[in-house]
């Protein structure tokens, strides 16, 4: 059985991943109306991972006799000055993720509840992935150059690191 505020800040986790995938949703679809087929594609595949992530949450809070609460999302962001800025806000969204993810680590410790802990650890090599690949396609966006985003385009989707494996359990 979770203990409430193990329970309550994996529920918190759901919202922040659902809102992940709506903003990465968003960005997929800015980056397809301006032209940018690879990055829109890049991102809808990168918007349905945090749909996963999300579930397993769910999935994860339920099997261990909690609730998970479906909550609503507020509204991304619609718009974006380039690609380069809107993978700086990628990178500073994974950030985020990434810190969320060390408070509910945190609290399992606290909590003592080891289960979760196990559970969180495929959360926390994902982040550092996630995190890695965002840099990665900032650096390669200066490497090409501004002026040269249709080879940048092209190749983005050679740039994903594959997602980490699926734990046996949650
Ligand atoms: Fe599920 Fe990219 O954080």
């Amino acid at each position: 059985m979770l203990r409430k505020k193990v329970e309550d800040i994996c529920n918190r986790q759901v919202e922040r991943e659902g809102y992940s995938s709506n903003l990465y949703l968003a960005m997929a679809s800015w980056a397809e109306i301006n032209g940018f087929a690879g990055v829109a594609e890049w991102l809808y595949v990168q918007s349905d991972e945090e749909r996963l992530h999300m579930l397993k949450f769910i999935r994860y809070i339920n099997e261990r006799g909690g609730k998970a609460v479906i909550p609503a999302f507020k509204k991304p962001p619609v718009d974006y000055k380039s690609v380069e800025d809107l993978f700086r806000e990628v990178l500073k969204h994974e950030e985020f993720v990434t810190a969320s993810i060390n408070e509910i680590v945190a609290v399992t410790l606290e909590e003592k509840d080891f289960n979760t802990h196990n559970f969180l650890q495929w959360f926390v090599f994902e982040q550092v992935e996630e995190e890695a690949s965002a840099r990665a396609i900032i650096d390669k966006i200066q490497l090409v150059g501004k002026n040269n985003m249709y080879q940048f385009d092209r190749d983005i989707m050679s740039l994903r690191t594959p997602a980490a494996s699926t734990p046996a359990a949650g």
